[in-house]
């Protein structure tokens, strides 16, 4: 039976039917390994399933001679080192197309609950600072309806971000290296402007782009500053494309009105500047985190593992 291992714990189905096939060494306590256990575990798996906070780099995949294939249960996999992997013949896949969905909704839930100050709300009242039943000026937020929402990154998720704005009678403007085509700017109703201009006119900056050298602080201090005040700015891709230090400051200041973050640079630390301050609302990574969602994501990742390893194309391969 070839070895294979699943580095965080997963839903126990998916763990079962691979269980039928292979010897699996499965992290079920979900500590997150360090590194150098991480390669121990490796020793002698043919295949891994991972996920986005185990880090592949070429002093790990330099030990562990027999891996055929890393499958992220994730559809970013920043944390492989993909020109590594390939030279050294290991095959890396993930999962896109089916958390899109799931993503996008977790998008509109910070987005509207910065925008209406929900979890500050929430706060308020679990704390019996709630003493007079209705105030006119309690609570004032940001309308939602046909206001502007500025995309950035209009690839899958992106554009199911897009479409929910239909609901809101919003007017939508994306920003992406390539334009869409023609009939799918028409789909969405939205249409391509240059990043300035998305920054300037907004209403809500949704940043939906992957993590990697290029798009490293691709939202800092100067980017924040092109925002209107009453702007509220939501990321739900990855730590790193936004400047946790030029944000916070940009909070603190009331530079901007608000943010809605569910990842971080260094996560699961949290820039402790954001802790104090009342207009951001935080989730833990959870982007992509319904059951439904996430059995789909262990079972593409299986599938994909499994035909690495008896020597098919996967479906969703990366290199
Ligand atoms: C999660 O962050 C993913 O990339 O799917």
């Amino acid at each position: 039976m070839k070895k294979v291992l699943i580095t965080r714990s997963i839903l126990p189905e998916v763990v079962e039917s691979l269980s039928q096939r292979f010897e699996v060494d499965h992290n079920a306590d979900d500590r997150p390994w360090a590194p150098e256990e991480l390669v121990r575990r490796l020793r002698g798996a043919s295949g891994a399933m991972a996920t986005v906070m185990d880090r592949f780099d070429d002093a790990v995949l330099a030990q562990c001679p027999e891996l055929k294939v890393i499958s992220n249960i994730a559809v970013g996999y920043n944390n492989i080192d993909v020109p590594a992997a390939t030279k050294r013949g290991i095959r890396v896949t993930n999962t896109p197309g089916v958390l899109d969905d799931t993503t996008a909704d977790l998008t509109w839930a910070l987005l509207m609950a910065a925008a209406r100050r929900i979890a500050e709300g929430d706060a308020y009242v679990r704390a019996g600072e709630w003493k007079i039943a209705f105030g006119v000026q309690y609570f004032l937020g940001q309308d939602i309806h046909h206001a502007t929402l500025g995309v950035i990154g209009m690839g899958r998720i992106g554009q199911a971000i897009a479409r929910r704005a239909g609901g809101f009678d919003m007017r939508v403007i994306y920003h992406n290296r390539s334009r869409l085509a023609e009939e799918e700017e028409k789909r969405l109703d939205a249409t391509w402007v240059e990043r300035d201009r998305l920054l300037a006119e907004s209403d809500f900056v949704v940043v939906m782009a992957p993590y990697s050298p290029a798009t490293h602080h691709l939202i800092g201090a100067a980017e924040i500053a092109k925002m209107k005040p009453t702007a509220i700015l939501v990321n739900t891709a990855r730590g790193g494309v936004v400047d946790d230090a030029a944000l916070v400051e940009a909070l603190r200041e009331k530079r901007i009105a608000g943010a809605g973050l569910d990842v971080f640079e260094g996560e699961p630390k949290v820039n402790p500047g954001y802790l104090g301050l009342r207009n951001v609302v935080m989730t833990p990574h959870i982007g992509s985190a319904s059951r439904a969602t996430r059995l789909v994501m262990c079972n593409t990742a299986a599938a994909n593992m499994m035909a690495v390893l008896d020597g098919r194309e996967p479906p969703n391969p990366v290199n």
